[in-house]
């Protein structure tokens, strides 16, 4: 048993019980792998705690558990409201548990504390209460044909659901996936990422304590070519949720192919920010800044490619330096007035910094940033604020996804041109639309090429609005309304009413 509890203390002074098993069946077990992960503080590189990592027996032994809760009555049979009912519960205790969650994510992944607390988490609680609301509202149709039938649909859950998350909004990710799932009646094995094992397995303790019947939710840690892979091979899974790299994503499909497992994948994204000459500049510059510095650029949709009219380019240009020098706060993501934290890991740290190499190499202008900042402790993730222009459309910083404090600044001179290089990429998961005029503003979100489009905003997200890419950026959509398609699959029933 001590083998799967901690007692850990935060940096911010907090104390509390780590779990570190892997959650199976409503319980915390040893994984037989006997593999584990060690995660990393990346404000200042030293181990936070180590826990069990799956191998594919365990995901085995997960799939089972979860194949059980879903044919048992307890769940099967269980009142829509009742079930609405639980995950109601369990928004009410992610709020009373808010501040440990939140001191969790931000040791964990770096994120600045104010944020996971009053974004991510707060997140979580209004993610889990709208798909409660949903739970007793989904239902399906009579659909007329002739006298002599009688036609409807029943939306059924879709089976056994296995969701791969990422690092970068580890308890939200977690809860766009789970909370759909559970509303529509299906039971999951869950699985974190390898950088930020930890906030899961504590909101683990609060599934349980909400009162969801065993085998219903498992939750797992382990690496994404082993456990992941298992999960997304195993015959017995019938679905598969991912978020995480565009790569990964492929990968994934090909492997769910086995038993030709429903899909959704939320993958990567280079979205495009318009700035036109009409535009707000001060606003445009704002949200521009927001739209990837935040969560120290580690968000799928950061705007992290911007385009601007060339008459207000310089100007544009410099009030982004502004907002950088106003707004951009690197420090200890526990104290107050930090804006950005480090990068999720070494790993991430170093393939900024890669991409900063190549946007010198190809010849575009650093402007700002490009490299470590040190000021913190002497040691930890962070990275400046970085700023490229005179940016080429066929270089590698203008194309590929950097997933840091990183954006590269263009300029366009008519209207179409704008459209066609904001399109002229392979993925398509946000884009931003900054101007006064109306009517410009809804007709280039037509003809945008992306699951999102932003008007005189970036990074809008809400858990009532469906969310997802088109391109390579996904398949599928979370959130809304749309997110329950996801989790439910359409029976048709035909009924002969003839006699003959
Ligand atoms: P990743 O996509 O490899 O990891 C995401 C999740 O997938 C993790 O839980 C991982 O364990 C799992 N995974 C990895 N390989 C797997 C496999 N073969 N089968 C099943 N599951 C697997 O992302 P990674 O390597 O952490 O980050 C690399 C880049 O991916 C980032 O720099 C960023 O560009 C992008 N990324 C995008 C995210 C998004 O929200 N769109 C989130 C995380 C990363
Ligand atoms: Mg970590």
């Amino acid at each position: 048993m001590s083998d799967l509890f901690v007692d850990l203390t935060a940096p911010n002074g907090r104390k509390y019980k780590q779990p570190i098993g892997l959650f199976i069946n409503n319980e915390f077990v040893g994984a037989k792998s006997g593999k584990k992960i060690t995660t990393i503080n990346p404000t200042d590189e030293r181990e936070i705690a180590t826990v069990h990592a799956a191998g594919s027996d365990d995901v085995d032994i997960a799939v089972k558990a979860a194949r059980k809760a879903f044919k048992d009555p307890s769940w099967r049979d269980v009142a829509t409201s009742t079930r609405g009912g639980l995950l109601n519960k369990l928004a009410k205790l992610v709020e009373e548990h808010a501040e440990v969650l939140a001191t969790i994510e931000t040791w964990d992944n770096g994120k600045p504390y104010s944020v996971a607390l009053g974004e991510d988490v707060k997140g979580v609680v209004d993610v889990f209460r709208y798909y409660a609301g949903w739970a007793d509202k989904i239902h399906g149709q009579v659909i007329d044909t002739t006298p002599n039938k009688f036609a409807y649909t029943i939306r059924e859950p879709v089976g056994v659901c296995g969701q791969i998350i990422p690092w970068n909004y580890p308890l939200s990710m977690a809860s766009w996936k789970l909370g759909p799932a559970l509303a529509c009646g299906n039971t999951t094995v869950i699985k974190a990422a390898e950088q930020t094992p930890l906030s899961i397995l504590y909101l683990a303790t609060l599934i349980k304590e909400a009162g969801f019947p065993p085998g219903v939710v498992n939750i797992l840690n382990g690496y994404g070519q082993e456990a992941g892979a298992a999960i997304a091979t195993h015959p017995d899974v019938d679905k598969i949720a991912f978020t995480g790299s565009t790569a990964t994503g492929r990968q994934i499909m090909k492997l769910a192919s086995v038993n030709m497992k429903n899909i959704t994948l939320e993958t990567g994204g280079k979205s495009p920010l318009i700035v036109f000459d009409d535009a707000n500049l001060e606003q445009a510059a704002k949200w521009a800044h927001s739209g990837v510095m935040e969560n120290s650029g580690q968000i799928c949709t950061a705007t992290s490619r911007i385009l601007v009219q060339d008459v207000v380019y310089d100007k544009f240009v410099e009030l982004y330096k502004e907002k950088i020098k106003l707004i951009s706060k690197i420090g200890d993501p526990f104290k107050d007035d930090t804006f950005q934290g480090p990068q999720v890991s070494k790993a991430q740290y170093e393939r900024v910094l890669g991409y900063i190499e190549a946007g010198k190499k190809e010849g575009a202008t650093l402007t700002t940033g490009g490299v470590p900042y040190k000021d913190v402790n002497g040691k930890g993730f962070f990275i400046e604020p970085t700023i490229f222009t005179n940016v080429k459309d066929n270089m590698t910083i203008y194309r590929e996804e950097v997933f840091g404090p990183f954006v590269v600044i263009s300029s366009f001179k008519t209207e179409e041109e704008a459209i066609d290089r904001a399109n002229d990429t392979t993925y398509g998961l946000g884009a931003a639309v900054f101007t006064q005029n109306i009517t410009r503003g809804h007709k280039i979100a037509r003809r945008i090429e992306s699951g999102t489009v932003w008007i005189n905003s970036s990074n809008d997200s809400d858990f009532r609005i469906p969310f997802g890419g088109f391109k390579q950026s996904g398949i599928g959509r979370e959130l809304g309304e749309a997110g329950l398609a996801a989790y439910t699959n359409t029976k048709a029933v035909h009924v002969n009413l003839s006699g003959c």
